[in-house]
């Protein structure tokens, strides 16, 4: 037989998945895939529930339903200011998954380059495989996880730099970028010509005094920039797989035909469901961000009470816990310990890192607060993890 695809041949299983198969054997508190245990608005699945009988039940437009698009840009205007054509400058697809896939073929020639922070978001990686593409990793530096303008910049000066990925607010770390560091990777991507491709899918899960910004609404930045973002996180809904693109025409076509070939569309009855969540007033978004602080006070005062030292986040809902202090070179053999011995389940920080970081665990806390509850009361008991 024929060898597969050398493209893919390097993709492991996902560590965030293993580990949570890791949990389900040693019944642990998993603490590993990000994804709420409460549920979506009940308005939402209201709705589903009243046009399940009569549709829409066969394809919308490819690239999404006029009144989902039209939801949409009203949404993006009133929250970034930006004027955005729900015609000409949106896609709609498959989670925000999809729209960075997309995004990266619609950008980029194979051998070219895409630049990503490190820590990162598993997918980027693959994306960039995907894509042919080479990525070049620019570290945020731990434990505030700063960035090193000069190295962007000999990122961006390489002729074969195409595009930036910037995860704001980011998965792993929970950093928030602040308008100076956008303003530092705006103004080199502009002097550089270098598109950028957000990942905002946390951009309406923030920590006070926190404020999230998008970059494609600074100076210079709407032209170059496709902003990724979904549904799943901001409605509680990572199952429904509803994801979109915002970007200017030229790119938004490209964008179109891309995701025609991907994957057609995504589900017409979801689309007609989440018009009610994309038109909800602000008061929605306050309770969001109040539940999520409860939350991540909750467990994050937690382990600082325990002693675990960790960087607050400053949006998302995951939290590095540093675990120098306990004597393992491997993070992924102190992950499946804790899930075994203490009965906890996170993600070994390494699956993030490009550089050999191997000092952190990471929990999410999007969890109800008895589980929280559980789950700090097992790790009082991780000194027994000393070596
Ligand atoms: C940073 C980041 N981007 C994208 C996703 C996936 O988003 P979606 O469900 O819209 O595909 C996740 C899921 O955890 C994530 O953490």
């Amino acid at each position: 037989m024929k060898p597969l695809s050398t493209k893919t041949a390097g993709f492991t299983d996902s560590i965030i998945r293993r580990m949570t198969r890791i949990s389900l054997k040693y019944g642990s508190i998993n603490l590993s895939q990000g994804f709420p245990d409460f549920d979506p608005p009940k308005a939402i699945t209201d709705r589903l529930a009243e046009i399940a009988p009569y549709g829409p039940h066969q394809y919308a437009v490819t690239w999404g339903a006029q009144n989902f698009r039209e939801a949409l840009a009203r949404k993006q205007k009133h929250f970034s200011g930006m004027d955005v054509d729900p015609d000409r400058e949106i896609v709609v697809t498959c989670g925000s998954t999809e729209a960075m896939c997309a995004s990266v073929a619609a950008l980029c020639n194979p051998d070219e380059n895409v630049v990503i922070f490190s820590p990162f978001y598993e997918n980027y990686g693959a994306d960039a495989i995907l894509n042919g593409c080479h990525a070049i990793y620019i570290p945020l530096v731990p434990p505030d996880f700063h960035f090193d303008p000069d190295l962007i910049e000999e990122a961006f000066k390489d002729p074969k730099t195409k595009a930036m990925i910037l995860c704001n607010p980011s998965n792993p770390t929970g950093k928030v970028f602040s308008y100076d560091e956008l303003k530092i990777i705006a103004d080199l991507a502009i002097k550089y010509d270098i598109y950028v491709i957000t990942d905002e899918v946390y951009e309406h899960i923030l920590y006070e005094p926190n404020k999230h910004l998008y970059i494609a609404a600074f100076p210079g930045m709407r032209e170059r920039t496709i902003i990724c973002s979904s549904l799943s996180k901001t409605y509680s809904i990572t199952g429904w797989r509803l994801g979109y693109t915002i970007a200017p025409p030229q790119i938004t076509d490209r964008i179109k035909k891309v995701h025609d070939f991907l994957t057609v569309g995504a589900a017409a009855p979801l689309m007609e469901a989440c018009v009610t969540g994309l038109n909800f007033p602000d008061q929605y978004y306050k309770d969001l961000q109040a539940h999520y602080t409860h939350m991540k006070n909750l467990f994050v005062d937690g382990l600082h009470r325990l002693g675990l030292r960790c960087v607050d986040p400053q949006g998302a809902y995951y939290v590095l816990v540093d675990i120098s202090e306990y004597g393992y070179e491997d993070d992924y053999e102190f992950a499946v310990d804790l899930c075994r011995k203490v009965g906890v389940t996170g993600v070994p920080g390494s699956t993030f890192f490009k550089e050999p970081v191997k000092n952190y665990i990471r929990f999410h806390f999007a969890k109800n607060d008895e589980t929280l509850e559980k789950a700090l009361e097992r790790l009082a008991d991780i000194d027994i993890m000393k070596k």
